[in-house]
């Protein structure tokens, strides 16, 4: 199996229960290593750029409002099928779908505030990582 990058998000919900921890603990526990992170407060503009693709969904506005609601903290996590295993340990989009054990399952509020992002293949995880990261700031 190829030593994979993935971007990870833990989104505004997450840092305002003071979640970050426990969440990042079900990442390494899963064989995920953290080789870049920032604490930041993204702008509009940032947010709706990189939520793009969604732009014609009824949940945009709602959506972009939400994630700069409050601090992220942004990161770039290195593994064996680091995109997959990182979905994996997320669980389902909606929280009410997530298998017990996963991220959302355990801490999501809803299928907006729900904690985490994870990238949904190789190609976008390239494209999202290079949005938040210099290359120097990746330090596996
Ligand atoms: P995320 O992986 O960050 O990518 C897009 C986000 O849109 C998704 O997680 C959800 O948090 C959010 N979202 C809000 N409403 C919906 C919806 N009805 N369907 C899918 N995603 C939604």
């Amino acid at each position: 199996m190829a030593i994979e990058r993935t971007f990870s998000i833990l989104k505004p919900d997450a840092t305002r229960r003071n979640l970050t921890g426990k969440i990042n603990a079900v990442f390494e526990d899963a064989g995920l290593r953290i080789v870049a992170q920032k604490r930041i407060q993204m702008s509009r503009a940032q947010a709706e750029a990189f939520y793009g693709v969604h732009r014609e969904r009824g949940f945009f506005n709602d959506l972009v409002s939400f994630m700069i609601s409050g601090p992220v903290v942004v990161q770039v996590l290195e593994g064996e099928n680091a995109v997959a295993r990182h979905r994996e340990v997320m669980g389902a989009t909606n929280p009410a779908n997530a298998a017990e054990g996963t991220v959302r399952k355990m801490f999501a509020e809803s299928i907006e505030a729900n904690s985490v992002h994870g990238s949904d293949s190789p190609e976008n995880a390239a494209i999202e990582i290079a949005y938040f990261f210099a290359g120097t700031e990746i330090v596996g």
